[in-house]
């Protein structure tokens, strides 16, 4: 028998070293290796014993890929249309976020046979969760098991379609000499659930905690295996969440699906377009009202920045739901072209309500709400701000034009900045008045 050698496992991404590293090579993350146990891998000998099933290309008839009804608008829509049979999906989310609420509220509306398999709490958790959320259901089995052999047994003796396991972290198999949690088996166990899933046509949702470093145990290497994931996110003070696919082997990726946290569960965000807009303060210079696309969405938000004088050498840049580098290009921009001197400030920029924003077209938003608060003067509350801002200080032609004046002039917004390039988009009857603008210089001089 060969010995089992000790190596050191990156959690982010599987990267494997035989000593200790403080910095993956792999995927740059900190401290992320530990000791873990490398099985000799059982050498499956190329006998031939086994039976491949081949067949010629014409005579495969096509596989319906009939998708569940998850009960849920916002899910259906991240899934790409519900949850598809046979498929895995990972869920990946703080601790405390709701993830165990999501599934089991999801589990009751499926009207499928579900084993809900928990390996962190008691079934009478389990139960008196079901209760709070009105979530009984008689076609709703709970198992409490951490051992994925007897999980898998359990799948098919329940003869469940869809199958939850929560959390995949404390899953493990004794094939492995691991303790659960660890990437080996988290990979292992994640493949093999793969593995029966394909075979027998069962689709598994898998439920992952986010450690507090900011990541999913082997994120990376999961992603690789399974066919979908999803991360539950959310600004915990408002009660809103937000679920995102990272990866959808059937659907796009850019579509959101919002919640909220109540006491009797999660609910669905319907009207969301202004739910980013809550507790607004408009009195405030620095803050400004843009219009992002999410998926298929419109959403109205708000862009909020600080900016004050730096009194030690290095200025501080803080972004929040956007991104950092794109921000110093826009500092520079305003240096540049809007004559503003920033590099003595420090500059503090947030996006409302916990959107992350990765699109362009709400830079000249972002310049607009940092020369509000350079210059401390406040922006018109009813002045929804889009364009994409270049290194020149144009502003460039945006996406969805119409749909994001739609929703401003829906939630009663007189004004709306647009890109000058976008003028033959504008809707033929609007309540709303739609300025182009085709310069930041100018768009400042007619703000301020
Ligand atoms: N009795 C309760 N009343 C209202 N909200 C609750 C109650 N119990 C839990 N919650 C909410 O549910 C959250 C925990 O959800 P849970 O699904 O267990 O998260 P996760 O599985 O992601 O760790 C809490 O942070 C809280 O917001
Ligand atoms: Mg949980
Ligand atoms: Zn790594």
């Amino acid at each position: 028998m060969a010995k089992n050698k000790t190596v050191y496992v990156c959690a982010n991404c599987g990267f494997e070293s035989l000593r200790w590293v403080g910095k993956c090579p792999s995927c740059e993350a900190w401290d992320t290796f530990s000791e873990e146990i490398k099985s000799s891998a059982k050498s499956k000998s190329p006998s031939g014993s086994n039976t491949a099933l081949f067949q010629d290309i014409i005579s495969i008839t096509e596989e319906t890929g009939e998708r569940f009804d998850t009960g849920s608008e916002e899910l259906n829509r991240v899934l790409g249309g519900g949850l598809m049979n046979g498929s895995v999906v990972l869920i990946g989310g703080d601790p405390g976020i709701g993830k165990s609420t999501l599934v089991l509220q999801t589990a009751a509306k499926l009207n499928r046979k579900v084993l809900y398999v928990t390996g962190e709490e008691s079934l009478w958790q389990i139960k008196s969760r079901a209760v709070r959320l009105n979530a009984l259901n008689s076609s709703l089995m709970i198992l409490a098991e951490t051992d994925l052999p007897t999980i898998l047994d359990a799948a098919g003796s329940s003869g469940a379609e869809i199958v939850i396991i929560d959390s995949i972290q404390t899953v493990s198999s004794p094939e492995f000499d691991n303790p659960a949690g660890t990437v080996t088996q988290i990979r292992e166990c994640t493949a093999a659930v793969m593995n029966y899933s394909k075979k027998n046509n069962i689709s598994f949702i898998l439920i992952g905690h986010v450690t507090k470093e900011g990541f999913l145990a082997g994120p990376k290497v999961l992603e690789h295996i399974v066919d979908t994931v999803l991360y539950f996110e959310g600004d915990s003070g408002e009660g809103l969440r937000m679920l995102r696919a990272q990866k959808n082997r059937f659907g796009s990726t850019n579509e959101l699906g919002i919640f909220e946290m109540t006491s009797g569960g999660l609910q669905e965000v319907k009207d969301a377009a202004s739910v980013f807009l809550t507790h607004r303060n408009e009195k405030i210079s620095g803050s400004v009202i843009s219009a992002t696309m999410e998926g298929s969405r419109t959403f109205l938000f708000e862009v909020q920045a600080l900016v004050t004088p730096s009194y030690y050498g290095n200025p501080q840049r803080v972004a929040t739901g956007f991104d950092y580098k794109r921000l110093s290009i826009l500092l520079a921009v305003l240096e540049k072209r809007g004559s503003m001197r920033l590099s003595d400030k420090n500059v503090f920029l947030n996006m409302s309500g916990g959107i992350r924003i990765t699109e362009p077209a709400i830079d000249l938003a972002v310049c607009c709400a940092i020369a509000g608060a350079l210059s401390d003067k406040t922006i018109s509350p009813d002045l929804v701000i889009t364009g994409e801002v270049g290194l020149g200080g144009e502003i460039r032609g945006i996406s969805n034009i119409e749909k994001r004046i739609r929703e401003a002039e829906k939630l009663g917004f007189t004004g709306i900045i647009i890109p000058a390039a976008n003028k033959s988009r504008i809707p033929k009857e609007c309540r709303i008045e739609v300025i182009p603008a085709s310069n930041l210089r100018l768009v400042f001089e007619n703000l301020f």
